[in-house]
């Protein structure tokens, strides 16, 4: 007679042997490139609301009255935005400072994978995103493995893509085998946007610039960190859609790809 227990013991040998393949897989591979990435059809497209001076937020880097100007469509597209998008990606200030939900507020069902960058894993422990019931996945490097814990109680998912510095490459190359991701909305900072537009992982823009000015010299803008110091660095976009949307005006560039 076949012992019962036997079933159970094998497929939980084989989840492990399962996970440990992944493990080996990740670690072997040499980090995709980001042409590599383009090719296998991931898209990284940055959405900003942003004032007509570039910035994104308040001297008091407040960014929560940006949405207050704004239309109920113009709100209503953002949100439509997310719902077409496999993940939304923010960087770790951003969640600090402006505690966003990063759901798909017509339709909650249809919301994307919330990504969140840090290197420090320093997340507010009342944050939406580790409090709500939506999944959140953080990606960090193996040197903050110690501060873990409060992701890890709150039921989210830690992914560690590098030991000191955050590997772009290996992150999205996990996004897509553990989790389909195939279209990423990047909803900034100014120094994740900066991450990833230096790297080369920025495909497309939509920047929605609203009538206001903000100014000051320490205001988060639209792309911050260290910036280009040549102009054979800098990346170049081509303008394929402008729309006057009443006292607004919505743009939306393609990158432009290196030679
Ligand atoms: N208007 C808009 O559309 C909009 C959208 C988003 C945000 N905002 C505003 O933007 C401001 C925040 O922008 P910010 O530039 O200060 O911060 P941010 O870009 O949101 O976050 C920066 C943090 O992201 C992590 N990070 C970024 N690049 C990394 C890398 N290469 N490796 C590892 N970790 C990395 C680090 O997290 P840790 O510090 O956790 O290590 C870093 O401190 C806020 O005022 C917010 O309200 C506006």
């Amino acid at each position: 007679m076949t012992n019962p227990h036997i079933g159970v013991i094998s497929r939980v040998i084989l989840k492990i042997l399962g996970g440990y393949t992944y493990l080996c897989r990740a670690l072997a591979a040499p980090p995709a490139k980001a042409s590599d990435r383009k090719e296998q059809g991931m898209k990284t497209t940055m959405y900003t609301q942003m004032s007509i001076d570039g910035k994104i937020a308040l001297v008091s880097k407040a960014s929560g009255g940006l949405f207050s100007i704004m239309r109920p469509e113009q709100l209503r597209y953002v949100h439509d935005c997310r719902g077409r998008v496999d993940a939304i990606m923010v960087g770790g200030r951003t969640v600090e400072l402006a505690n966003p939900t990063l759901t798909n507020h017509n339709d909650l069902s249809k919301s994307p994978l919330r990504v969140v960058v840090t290197a420090s894993l320093d997340i507010p422990e009342s944050a939406h995103l580790l409090t709500d019931g939506f999944p959140c996945v953080f990606a960090t490097i193996g040197k903050s493995r110690e501060n873990a814990g409060v992701i890890e109680r709150a039921g989210k998912t830690v992914l560690y893509c590098g030991e000191d510095a955050l590997d772009f490459a290996l992150l999205f190359q996990i996004l897509e085998e553990r989790y389909a991701v195939r279209s990423i909305m990047l909803e900034g900072g100014g120094s994740l946007n900066w991450s990833l537009v230096s790297q080369g992982f920025v495909d497309e823009l939509e920047i929605m610039i609203l009538p206001v000015i903000f100014g000051g010299r320490d205001t988060p803008s639209l792309v911050d960190g260290e910036g280009f110091s040549s102009m054979d660095l800098v990346p170049m976009f081509s303008l394929y859609a402008l729309e006057d949307q009443g006292n607004m005006l919505l743009l939306k560039y393609r990158a432009i790809p290196k030679q």
